[in-house]
């Protein structure tokens, strides 16, 4: 659906559920999510179901698959609000294939997708306050950071820190112009 230099941004399909069971399994990528390590082949099979339906141009969550050469490497969340011009993002990378870029390439291709193509005009992003290679990602895809919530989300049995970054078009556009 949306090509970059070295990855694909499809829908899901049921072979990747494999894949899928396998890098939310991993108690790191689990640390900061809404889902609990170990992610069973049966929930992973029902999850990938669900994201094999869906319009990604139409309001609420889309999940993109994340492809290198055929294969799921992770994926994308895209919660697109009902005025179609504001959405809300959060992603995922197998460990095997963190470092080397593609999150910052999977995210900077969608951002252009949004933002030239379906004329978002803002897209925001919440990160737990410790997960720094996420707060790294969003710098440096240009998002600012606009909020910090101290104790905002009890989340897996202790308060948490929250911070809200955002996006606006016109400082996505500069910054392409600028560079
Ligand atoms: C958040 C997450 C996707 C970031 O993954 P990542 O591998 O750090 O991000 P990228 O794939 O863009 O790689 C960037 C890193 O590779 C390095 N890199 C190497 N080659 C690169 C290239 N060609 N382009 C950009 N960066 C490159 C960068 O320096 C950077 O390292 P640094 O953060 O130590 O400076 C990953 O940590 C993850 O999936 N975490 C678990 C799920 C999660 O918590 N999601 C966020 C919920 S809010």
């Amino acid at each position: 659906m949306i090509a970059t230099e070295r990855l694909v941004l499809r829908r899901f399909r049921p072979g990747d559920a494999e894949a899928f069971a396998a890098y939310r399994s991993i108690p790191e990528v689990a640390r900061y999510q809404s889902w609990d390590a170990p992610f069973s082949l049966k929930q992973a099979r029902t999850t990938v179901a669900a994201f094999t339906t869906g319009d990604p141009a139409q309001p609420g969550w889309f999940q993109y698959a994340i492809d290198l050469d055929g294969q799921l490497v992770g994926d994308l969340g895209l919660n697109t609000c009902d005025n179609l011009r504001q959405a809300e993002l959060g992603y995922t990378l197998a460990p095997a294939y963190q470092g080397r870029g593609y999150a910052t390439e999977a995210v900077n291709g969608l951002l252009e997708h949004l933002f030239t193509e379906r004329g978002l005009h803002r897209v925001s992003a919440e990160c737990d306050a410790r997960n720094l290679s996420s707060v790294r990602l969003l710098e440096r895809v240009g998002f600012r950071q606009e909020g910090f919530r101290p104790e905002n989300s009890w989340f897996k049995g202790e308060w948490t820190d929250d911070l809200l970054f955002g996006l606006l078009r016109s400082s996505w556009q500069s910054a392409r112009t600028a560079n």
